[in-house]
């Protein structure tokens, strides 16, 4: 199939790429670009293990075409970290041994990071019909759902420490 030039932005970089019109983000991210933190666990968007965020909605890369999302911004599991340093839900993870294989981890954490940015305290409810739709065939999830709970507390820390430092008295 001939190939068209695609402009990407991926993890806050430009892309120009030439490739099918047909191509899935998820073999563009991990045979053009080399970032394979996202999974292919079943190609049907029954797992999760592939999830990305585009434009900040967690969406599955293995049934979206790269070419539509031309002017989003993508974000994988290689862009989550925060300044150089480890994002709170990538901490929690190793604090609370929430990856086992680790096949899903990426997939669950751009779910986390979607969930956290747009409500910072989720509840319980809130937080496994978020992560409904990213399985785990290690089946480690009571550790996964404390890293979760973890991450959040210190995102909500970090917070009010950054409130406090800005307002003291
Ligand atoms: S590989 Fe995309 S949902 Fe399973
Ligand atoms: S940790 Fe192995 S599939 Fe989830």
């Amino acid at each position: 199939m001939k190939k068209e030039l695609v402009e990407l932005k991926i993890n806050g970089r430009r892309h120009e790429l030439a490739i099918e019109p047909s191509k899935l983000l998820l073999d563009v991210l991990r045979q053009d670009l080399d970032l394979t933190g996202s999974k292919r666990g079943c190609d049907d968007s029954s797992c999760g293990a592939c999830t990305v965020l585009v434009d900040g909605v967690p969406m599955m890369s293995c049934t979206l075409l790269a070419a539509s999302c031309e002017g989003q911004e993508v974000t994988t599991v290689e862009g989550v970290a925060e300044h150089g340093a480890l994002a709170a839900i990538q901490r929690a993870y190793g604090d609370w041994g929430g990856a086992q294989c680790g096949y899903c981890t990426p997939g669950f954490m751009m779910t986390v990071k979607a969930l956290l940015a747009a409500n910072p305290d989720p509840t319980e409810d809130e937080i496994r019909y978020a992560l409904s739709g990213n399985l785990c065939r290690c089946t480690g999830y009571s550790q996964m759902y404390e890293a979760v709970r973890a991450a959040i507390q210190a995102e909500q820390k970090g917070r009010e420490q950054g409130v406090g430092s800005r307002n003291p008295s």
